[in-house]
């Protein structure tokens, strides 16, 4: 999960701690640039080992963690010095004169044994161990000082003989949520502040980390540029009508409209407008001024002279309804026809936040060449299942000078870069994963995809697949259709027999309008790369370059072309064949850990009903 907040909430953060959080920010940027510290082991090894970075020297270290306290010899190097550790009590078995007390600090799944001998400590903090109200109780947050051992047990190499102990923060044993025991990942939805502290939630985030670290590397190293595309968009990439709006327009609505039910115009709501009104004739005036000179456009007076008058009905309005009662003092503005006055929002024009990257991604790649984002994206598609958030992570690069096939070669290179990271890097975790939540071969699938070439199939032969498939499928399919989750699984997990797949050359009226149109007047050079378990991993095409079959697409689906102006005039000036793709980002961390449910690989969960944490 990375360190990754929510960009929905429904938590409101107030301004000083919004001004703080970034201050934060700052100050860990800036120890990331100069920290080179070598980790070395589980989730946290990557960032200086695969650092493709100059090394330099720094005096910034922070407390080494259990992960880089283990290293690669399990910490067996480490036998005999006295170390400190802060972590989280996972359990304490205190016996007659010794007590063992599971810490975690959540850098690796294992954590290290204390152990605490009675007569080697002093009485107070053998009683804060083993006494009858012991406050080191799972959950409760601790320091410890003490020498690396040879464990004698089997079950780890090396442990920790305590000499200090101090509570940090207790955890009510009554009341704490997390017990030792085996919660259901239902259950720890709902504690979602506290599930990062098990074992399950914990790997995930290690996994994650990694996954976006071997992100960053692949594209790095292969020469792209790592760009920011915008959250909030006026333009729906993907067609599909499934996006959530952004407006100002009902700031402040509720509240004025039921209290201004009952009460009348102050003299100062007067004076507000009167002063808005002023502000906005001074915005005009300077408007025209500005076009005069060549610096506005016919658009941009006619937009401020709406402004203007609209204020001035609200003033009249106000005026002549001064002592009378309101139903309400602020409305949403409406046009003559009825509808929203959008221009009156605060981008003045309908906005939303962004399904997908990609056509700014096309400008930049239009421009300086291969680019990848990898950033939020937003769907309001209303449905719950394993596989959909309302919000998400996507990686999606943008390939300059590229067709289709350049881009099925990055995809499968990519995903392949990434697994043989995790492979490397995240045994451990991968382990748990194996045993406790996809109970297979997990590591050998994995495997296999890195050491196989994927299957390329186009969407007619997926088709051919289905229908001559002796199973039953809940969706029937003929061509034209869209391929559904069960068919995407069953290609990829039966006939290909667990292999990825990439299915090209849909049906045009299936794919979105930026598609490049195929010679055969039926598809476009779209593809789908369906891997087991989750069906469709990542989406891509090559995308329609040439002026007159794009103006020609965008007329035929019922887009406005003139919000698509920019998006034309990339066609009109130096353009190139070029291809990308988006991969969603949880999707590929629920197939490289076997996590069932989408829900549970981002630590933060945006999904109908639920915007809570
Ligand atoms: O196939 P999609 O819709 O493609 C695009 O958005 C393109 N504009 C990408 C591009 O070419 N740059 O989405 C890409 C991927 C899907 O393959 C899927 O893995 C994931 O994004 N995805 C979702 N993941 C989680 N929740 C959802 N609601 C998702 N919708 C798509
Ligand atoms: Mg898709």
């Amino acid at each position: 999960m990375g360190g990754v907040s929510p960009l929905l909430s429904s938590s409101s953060c107030s301004s000083s701690s919004l001004t703080s959080s970034r201050v934060v920010t700052m100050t860990m940027m800036r120890r990331s640039v100069k920290n080179t510290r070598l980790s070395t082991t589980s989730g946290r090894s990557a960032a200086g080992e695969n650092s493709s970075t100059t090394q330099t020297t720094t005096t910034y270290k922070r407390r080494d963690r259990l992960a880089q306290i283990k290293g690669n010899d399990r910490g067996k190097s480490k036998v005999g010095k006295t170390l400190e550790l802060k972590g989280w009590v996972r359990s304490n078995r205190a016996q007659k004169d010794r007590a063992f007390i599971d810490l975690n600090d959540g850098s690796d799944m294992s954590g290290m044994q204390m152990v605490v001998l009675q007569e080697h400590v002093d009485e107070n903090v053998w009683q804060l161990v083993a006494g009858a109200t012991s406050e080191v109780s799972t959950g409760a947050s601790i320091r410890v000082k003490g020498k690396v051992v040879e464990s004698p047990g089997g079950k780890q190499s090396v442990e920790v003989l305590v000499d200090e102990l101090e509570i940090i923060g207790k955890a009510d044993p009554a009341t704490y949520p997390l017990q030792k025991k085996r919660h259901t990942l239902e259950y720890l939805r709902g504690i979602a502040h506290l599930r990062p502290r098990t074992n399950t939630i914990a790997a995930v985030s290690r996994v994650r980390n990694q996954l976006a670290f071997a992100t960053h590397q692949f594209f790095q190293q292969n020469g792209f540029l790592y760009v920011n595309t915008p959250i909030i968009t006026a333009s729906d990439c993907e067609g599909a009508g499934e996006q959530f709006q952004v407006t100002c327009l009902l700031n402040g609505l509720e509240e004025e409209g039921s209290a201004g039910a009952a009460a009348s115009v102050a003299p100062q709501d007067v004076e507000k407008v009167e002063q808005k009104v002023k502000s906005q004739g001074d915005i005009v005036k300077k408007t025209k001024a500005d076009k005069g000179e060549g610096n506005a456009t016919k658009e941009d007076v006619d937009r401020e002279v709406k402004k203007l008058l609209a204020l001035k009905e609200e003033l009249t309005e106000l005026q002549s309804g001064s002592n009378t009662p309101q139903t309400s003092v602020k409305e949403l503005p409406k046009l003559k026809s009825g509808g929203v006055d959008y221009e009156q929002d605060f981008f003045a024009k309908r906005s939303y936040l962004t399904v997908s990257g990609q056509l700014n991604g096309e400008i930049m790649a239009s421009a300086v060449n291969d680019i990848y984002t990898f950033g939020p994206t937003f769907r309001a598609e209303n449905s719950n299942t394993s596989r959909h958030l309302a919000e998400f992570w996507m990686v999606e690069p943008e390939l300059a000078f590229a067709d289709l096939n350049d881009d099925m070669d990055c995809a499968e290179a990519y995903l392949k870069h990434c697994i043989t990271h995790v492979l490397k890097h995240c045994d451990e975790d991968l382990q748990f994963f194996e045993k406790n939540i996809s109970k297979d071969n997990l590591r050998e699938r994995l495997q296999n995809v890195v050491d196989q070439d994927f299957a390329r199939i186009t969407y007619t032969e997926a088709v051919e697949h289905v229908l001559s498939a002796k199973k039953k499928f809940e969706f029937p399919i003929q061509w034209g259709s869209d391929l559904q989750s069960e068919h995407e699984r069953y290609i990829s997990e039966e006939v290909y027999k667990d292999r990825p797949v990439i299915v090209r050359d849909y049906p045009k009226d299936i794919k979105a309008f930026y598609m490049r149109a195929n010679d055969d007047g039926k598809t476009v050079a779209a593809m789908d790369v369906l891997v087991p378990k989750v069906g469709e991993l990542m989406g891509g095409s090559q995308r329609e370059e040439r002026l007159d079959v794009l103006e020609k697409k965008i007329e035929e689906v019922g887009l406005e072309k003139e919000s698509y102006w920019w998006y034309l005039e990339l066609r009109k000036y130096g353009s190139v064949p070029h291809s990308g793709f988006g991969l969603g980002f949880e999707r590929l961390v629920q197939y490289v850990t076997g996590v069932e449910n989408i829900r549970d690989v981002i630590a933060f969960p945006r999904y109908p009903g639920s915007a809570d944490f």
